[in-house]
């Protein structure tokens, strides 16, 4: 038991550490809210957890379990900074970049974005496997957001975000396997036939660099982006309130 405030809390370990959690958290929200970094792609501190992308894959009890829908329990023993989740980790992170078209170099979310910062600190340095190159095209019917589909990595925090926090249904996800997309759910497929607007939620929730705003590129100098001054672990989560 460990005591916050005055409250005596439950614990579980974490990578030998103890981490002390409310009732119902899970043990990335637990973990985080102790300053301690799993590494996530769909998992956001403000959305319902979508278990997905299986970043954030610890070992409880040497079982393999997804840490953003695993719930805390006293005594649990988890580990995630170890060698052999890392490389799973890099190389779920490789299928991702090899699966869409992502050139950092010409991305205005470069530095900002949480897959290259990810890839970043699990030490990925090439894509290691064939790129798919696939073919999707950019949506800039919007008169104030472009969607460029090429760096989409399925996390549908988007999604979530339209449905859940602004009351639209401006996405969604189609197609099966390696077909599954991002949809624009109007008629047209396109962004502007939908009553999306620059200031919902799903405009600032892309972890990655598909949905930017129009007329504001590279407005922060490479060098005083979120990732440049701060790695990915150090990231709390009131940092990330507006991605
Ligand atoms: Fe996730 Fe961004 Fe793709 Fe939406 S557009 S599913 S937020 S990566
Ligand atoms: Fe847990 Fe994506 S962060 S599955």
């Amino acid at each position: 038991m460990s005591t916050t405030a005055g409250e005596s809390l439950p614990t579980f370990s974490l990578d030998g550490e103890d981490v002390p959690f409310h009732a119902g958290e899970t043990i990335i929200q637990a973990a985080t809210r102790a300053g301690r970094y799993i590494p996530h792609l769909c998992w956001h501190p403000d959305f319902a957890p979508h278990g997905s992308c299986r970043l954030c894959t610890v070992r409880v009890g040497g079982r393999a379990g997804a840490a953003c829908t695993l719930r805390a329990a006293a005594g649990l023993e988890v580990e995630s900074d170890t060698e052999e989740l890392n490389a799973q980790r890099k190389t779920l992170l490789q299928m991702l970049f090899v699966e869409g078209n992502h050139f950092c170099p010409s991305c205005e979310k470069s530095g900002h974005c949480l897959l290259q910062a990810t890839a970043y600190q699990m030490g990925m340095e090439g894509p290691h496997f064939e790129e798919f190159y696939p073919d999707r095209p950019v949506d800039a019917s919007h008169p104030d957001i472009l969607l460029d589909f090429n760096r989409c990595i399925l996390c549908e925090l988007c999604v979530r975000a339209s449905h859940d926090v602004d009351h639209k249904h401006v996405f969604a996800i189609g197609g099966h396997g390696r077909a599954t997309h991002l949809l624009v759910d109007s008629e047209s497929g396109k962004l502007v036939d939908t009553d999306m607007a620059l200031t919902d939620r799903a405009a600032s929730v892309c972890p990655v660099g598909v949905i930017l705003p129009k007329r504001r590129g590279f407005a922060i100098p490479i060098g005083q982006r979120r990732f440049d001054a701060t790695s990915v672990t150090g990231q709390v989560p009131a940092d990330r309130g507006s991605e």
